[in-house]
């Protein structure tokens, strides 16, 4: 019968059996799949890989901390952290477009990771042959890579890879979907709070600037998503839905008035949805008392912002993601 164990087991051995005595590097996103994928390539073949941290100036508020603390903590396994924020808000400069700024934000990562890979090669040892991605099979089905779906997005971690790419991939969550990744995690011993992440996507708060993506507008986007969570989590509701993307409308301004004056801020887009592998999803039904205190608290404590609204479209016809 197939069971976690069983796939944990298949996968260590044939993960061992690929890599010999070479090594491997695994990206760290800091969201379950690429902590999955890592801890158990981790199990395969221990010291052999490395993962590497790429801060891209995209996450969220506490998230770099979390996975420097977290998840070395949970695992013990070997952390490099490249700060590359100014080189991926650079490179993303002017860029409005989502399918581009998807394919640069891939681009960078790999070429970051290639960067930290000559580094790591530097040190004395075997050849970094490999790299670990926590691809799951919504991912390579959506990216035409499956069944021949048509290809809706380019996710950053299957489509979008650039030519020159250095590294043989490993992606031993393949064949799985997200339950059965955190099946996995639980049974490979890593924390609740590791397991239980919703998903975020590679390209981070990126492609959740509807517009051109800057430090101040990321910085704006942190705090209303800080608000989100924080007020979700208060309210009990993190199980009860998949995840709920905070979206920054910066091409839009409405006016409002607020204090004693009038305003022409942004709107926050609050994208709370329940699904059970992303690939189909609905807008949750939040209690208005909580959505109530989200928007009061980011119009008080965000000064940019005058307006929050709710999507409420289910997936089809909306992706889950704005971008
Ligand atoms: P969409 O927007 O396509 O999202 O309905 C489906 C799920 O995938 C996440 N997502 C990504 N995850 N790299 C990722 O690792 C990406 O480029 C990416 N784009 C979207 C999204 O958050 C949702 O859970």
């Amino acid at each position: 019968t197939w069971t976690m164990g069983n796939v944990i087991e298949e996968q260590v051995a044939a993960i061992r059996e690929l890599v010999g005595d070479k090594r491997a590097i695994c990206g760290l996103s800091g969201g379950v799949d690429s902590a999955v994928a890592a801890a158990l390539v981790q199990k395969a073949i221990g010291s052999q890989l490395t993962c590497v941290y790429v801060d891209h100036g995209l996450m969220r508020k506490g998230e770099t901390e979390q996975v420097e603390k977290d998840f070395v903590a949970a695992t013990g396994v070997q952390l490099k952290v490249v700060d590359a924020e100014e080189r991926f808000l650079t490179a993303l400069k002017g860029v409005t477009d989502p399918e581009e700024k998807r394919k640069i934000i891939g681009r960078e990562f790999i070429r970051v990771f290639e960067q930290a890979q000559a580094e790591i090669v530097a040190d004395e040892g075997p050849a970094v042959e490999f790299l670990v991605q926590g691809t799951l099979y919504p991912d390579v089905v959506e990216s035409g890579g499956g069944t021949g779906t048509a290809n809706i997005k380019s996710h950053h971690n299957v489509g979008g890879l650039p030519e020159d790419l250095e590294f043989k991939l490993i992606e031993p969550l393949r064949q799985l979907f997200k339950d059965e990744v955190r099946m996995i995690g639980q049974e490979l011993g890593l924390p609740e709070e590791i397991v239980h992440r919703q998903p975020f996507p590679g390209p981070g708060l990126g492609i959740r600037i509807v517009g051109e993506v800057t430090k101040e507008r990321l910085d704006l986007l942190r705090e209303a998503d800080a608000i989100a969570r924080e007020e979700l989590t208060a309210a009990g509701l993190d199980r009860d839905i998949w995840q709920c993307p905070v979206v920054l409308l910066a091409d839009v301004r409405s006016v409002g008035v607020q204090g004693d004056g009038r305003t022409y801020g942004h709107p926050i887009v609050l994208r709370p949805v329940s699904s059970e592998d992303a690939m189909t999803a609905d807008w949750s039904r939040l209690p208005y008392d909580v959505l109530a205190r989200i928007s009061t608290r980011i119009t008080n404590e965000v000064p940019e912002v005058n307006r929050v609204v709710l999507d409420v479209t289910s997936k089809p016809p909306g992706t889950i993601e704005w971008e």
